[in-house]
């Protein structure tokens, strides 16, 4: 796939465990591609600013935070959700970096790291850390909430954009007996107005089936793919 929207740079301010917080175990996504694939949602979407954005596997909501620290002008909320409580434990903390009293904790902590063990890395995150802190302009709301993707359940919110990066491998990974991606998508149906974009990551693997959706763009990038949707026109 061509980056149509986010030239080659240097996303180190960003890695994982940098000062965005990581468990051991808990998925990421690669920035430069979150990027890209906000730039197309973006490019569908008849809204251009202030817009909710709206992950349903938020997992530790790294994406989420990458997003709404380097797209903040265009972004006015986050919601975030996921089946299981430890990541949205993670999701919390990360996406209170996109807040001063965030980045002031998280400063603290990688300074009590460097007094204690001097290392390279942790002086290394704390000069990202002042570069991340000068990214937030201005506030964005956020909320993380419990929800499993595969059951339809109301949310009090539309969402202009939703970008998830569903669960890899087998439909095993979505529950034993569950219909996987295709089983979320008639969820999301009823949780998307006509004009939301949605775009599902997923493993080669994985196809969508779908009667209420129509396909915007499909691209394929090493071993994901992913897909960008919204609500067919009755
Ligand atoms: C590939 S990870 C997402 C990583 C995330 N994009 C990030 O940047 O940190 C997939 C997530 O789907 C979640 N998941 C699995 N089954 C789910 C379900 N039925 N409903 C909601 N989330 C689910 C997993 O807990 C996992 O956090």
């Amino acid at each position: 796939m061509e980056y149509k929207y986010t030239p080659k740079g240097n996303y180190e301010d960003f890695a994982s465990g940098r000062v965005i917080y990581h468990v051991g175990g808990e998925p990421t996504f690669p920035v430069r591609l979150s990027l890209e694939i906000f730039e197309r949602c973006l490019q569908y979407s008849n809204k251009k600013t202030d817009l909710i954005l709206y992950d349903c596997c938020c997992g530790g909501a790294y994406m989420l935070t990458v997003l709404g620290l380097l797209k903040s002008s265009k972004i006015s909320k986050i919601y975030g959700s996921d089946i299981d409580l430890n990541s949205l434990e993670l999701a919390k903390d990360n996406l209170g970096l996109l807040t001063k009293p965030g980045i002031k904790k998280r400063r603290e902590e990688l300074d009590a790291l460097y007094e204690r063990y001097e290392k390279e890395s942790h002086k290394e995150a704390l000069q990202s850390i002042d570069r991340i802190e000068k990214l937030l302009s201005k506030e964005i709301k956020t909320s993380i909430f419990h929800r499993n993707a595969l059951e339809i359940s109301d949310i009090q919110f539309i969402p202009d954009i939703i970008i998830t990066d569903v669960p890899y491998g087998n439909l095993a990974e979505w529950g034993e007996g569950s219909g996987g991606v295709n089983q979320m998508m008639d969820a999301l149906s009823k949780i998307c107005g006509p004009d939301t974009i949605l775009c599902i990551c997923m493993d080669k693997k994985q196809k969508i089936q779908t009667e209420q959706f129509q396909r915007l763009e499909k691209q394929r990038i090493g071993k994901r793919k992913f897909e960008i949707y919204m609500k067919k026109i009755n």
